[in-house]
Formats: structure tokens, sequence, C-alpha cells
């Protein structure tokens, strides 16, 4: 039995699997992220020394993400990893989902991994190091990380504002002199992913019945960007798509996904349509009943017609610009920031 969408509610981790399912985003990154890493480790930069490397993630999810990231680079010594996540399911320093996940990796010997911590809490509030400094730390995780990852959770900034904090927070607090910062999220682009989620998600402001807030930010990019400029931290960027497929849905299907109150009916009679419907509250990220009693522009009826268009249009394929984007310290050394800018061209070689 799949697990239900909640109606009242929007859960994020009952839908986001769905999503994860059925992309082609995480295999991209993985890639990227293995090209990017090696070239500088091969550029004796940042992956350097005898000891374990500090590496901090941060809106982990399950840190399935990050196991496959570090997987795909060599480094003989190691990783320490410190994840933090604002879902207690996912980065409880107890129970959560990464800490099983981060040991059943190191067991499997599939992660070098000399030992881990997470914690949640939220990563926008300015205070990252203590939700990454594990409890015997004490304070000797100030500037102490190599690498810090902020992959897919700019969008739960609540504005520009909180971005700015965000980087500002990394740059001063976690990133050693010789670090990177290594985010990937997805840009604003007509017809695709970003547009219908600005649209339909953002822009609607009445997604508040999400368990992990709005999705607020139109154009994460560009807000990176804009904010690593004003703190004048040295930055770069690289572009690539990703698809999100669809099955082929029928115009009944179409229908059936206006109306909340079927949705039980379907995940009973049509497992796979019902997993593609939790791919489009994945877009949006609103509660059900919420959104199919949103008759505006920015309501249920609305985004499916439009996103069926979309999705017909790219042969059941929703597209999505995304980026990787690079900062470090602004007294990082010159040799670092010429080592990135040669990574950064590897990555581009990728998608060519
Ligand atoms: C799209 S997932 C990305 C997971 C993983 N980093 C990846 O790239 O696959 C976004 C994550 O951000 C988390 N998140 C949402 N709001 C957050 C906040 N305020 N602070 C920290 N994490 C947050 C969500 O719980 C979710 O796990």
């Amino acid at each position: 039995m799949p697990t239900r969408i909640a109606l009242d509610h929007y859960v994020y981790e009952d839908i986001y699997p769905a999503y994860k399912a059925a992309t082609d985003e995480k295999e991209l990154t993985a890639k990227i992220n293995r090209a990017f890493l090696n070239a500088l480790a091969k550029s004796r930069l940042v992956l350097t020394g005898d000891d374990p490397l500090a590496v901090a993630d941060i809106g982990c999810g399950p840190c399935d993400t990050l196991i496959r990231y570090l997987a795909e680079v060599t480094f003989a010594p190691g990783f320490e990893v410190r994840a933090t996540d604002f879902l207690p399911a996912y980065a409880d320093s107890e129970n959560g989902e990464a800490l099983r996940l981060l040991s059943e990796a190191k067991a499997a010997g599939a992660l070098k991994l000399s030992g881990f911590s997470t914690r949640a809490g939220d990563a926008f509030a300015g205070s990252l190091l203590p939700l990454l400094s594990g409890p015997d730390d004490g304070g000797r995780m100030r500037g102490a990380f190599r690498i810090v990852f902020a992959s897919h959770v700019i969008y739960h900034a609540q504005d520009s504002a909180a971005v700015q904090r965000f980087i500002a927070d990394v740059a001063d607090n976690l990133l050693a002199q010789d670090g990177v910062c290594v985010m990937y999220h997805v840009g604003y682009a007509k017809g695709t992913f970003q547009e219908f989620r600005a649209r339909f998600g953002s822009r609607a402001e009445s997604n508040r019945e999400s368990n992990t807030g709005a999705v607020t930010i139109d154009d994460p990019p560009a807000r990176i960007a804009a904010a690593c400029e004003s703190l004048r931290l040295p930055f770069w960027d690289a572009k690539f798509i990703s698809d999100l497929w669809f099955g082929k849905l029928s115009d009944e299907h179409w229908e059936h996904f206006k109306v909340p109150d079927r949705y039980d009916s379907l995940a009973r009679s049509d497992p796979a349509a019902y997993e593609d419907l939790k791919r489009l509250y994945f877009v949006v990220q609103r509660a059900p009943k919420e959104f199919a009693a949103d008759h505006s522009a920015t309501g249920l009826p609305r985004f499916l017609d439009e996103i069926r268009s979309a999705i017909e249009f790219h042969g059941n394929n929703l597209p999505a610009t995304e980026r990787m984007q690079i900062f470090c310290r602004d007294d990082a050394p010159a040799r670092l920031r010429e080592g990135i800018e040669r990574a950064i061209g590897t990555v581009t070689q990728l998608q060519s």
C-alpha cells in the first residue's frame, strides 16, 4: 500500500520519495559533484591532508543524496560528516533516518566515514554551527568544514534576507579558509518545474499548511548569486537540466486529480498514477484541500490544466533548469580560486 497523501496538510516526507523515484536529478548531481570534487583533489585542493575531511550537509533529508555525493569521491582518510535538516524524521540526533542511512553506508563500506552526527533545526535562523556540531565537538567545527553542501534547500528560505543570512553564516562560521560551499538548485525558466512552483506555490501565499513551511523563493539561484555578490564572496556557477518523468495519464486521471476526496480510491485502483499525483504536489507543496478550495488563478484546477500541457508537450516529462553554484571565503587563497575555475570547467564539459 503506498504512503497516503494527507489532505489537510502537506507532509513533506510522505511526498518527497515519489519525486526522487522519477527524476534524474540525483544521478546528475552525483555525477557533477564527482567530477568537480575529484578535479579539485587532482589539483591538491580542498581534499588534502591525512585527516578525515569535515563535511557539512544542510537540508540533508535522509542523507541518501550526501551518501551518493561522497561515495563517488576518492579521499583515502575518509569523511567526518555533520548533517542538519528541519524535519526530525530525517535529522533527529538519536532517531533520524539520516543517522540510520549513514551508519548503514559505513557498515556496508559504501562510504569511508570516520564519524557522523545529525541535528534537526532551522537552517535559516543564523545559527548553523550548533546544528552542525556533534555532542563532543565543543567549538572545534568552527571554520573547519572543507566542504559544505546545500543541496536543494534554499527553496525554504523565507525571503532574500534569509538567503543572505544563510550564505553569511556558512562563510563566517562553517567554511575553512580552503573550503568550498557546493549548492544545487532549480532556477526559474518558463514552462519548466520552477515556473509552476513559483506561480502555484510561492506566489499563492496560502501554503502555510506545509510541515516545512512554504516554498517561497521563486528563483533560488538568482537569490544566491545576489547574496554572494553583496557579501563579496568569490562565486561560480554551472547550468544543467534535469527531467521529472510521469506515466501516461488519461483525461480521467487528470479529472480525478482535481478532487482530493477521490485520492484514496485512486491509491487503491491505480498506485502508479497516485505516485504521479504526489509528484505534482511536490511541485507546489500545498495541502490538497486548501489547494482545491482555491478557485483563483493559483488554485488546483488551473494548476492541473496548465502543468498537464507542459508535461505532455515534453513527452510526459517536466524539465527543470538547474544550477550548481560554488562559493568560498573572501580570504580563500588564489590557488583555490584558480582551481575552482578549472574544476567548474570539467562540470561544464559534462553538459556539452
Ligand atoms: C528537496 S530536499 C533536499 C534533500 C537533499 N539535500 C537532496 O539534495 O536530495 C529539501 C530538504 O530541505 C529541508 N528543509 C526545509 N526547510 C528547512 C529549513 N528551514 N532548515 C533546514 N532544512 C529545511 C526539507 O525537510 C528537506 O529535507
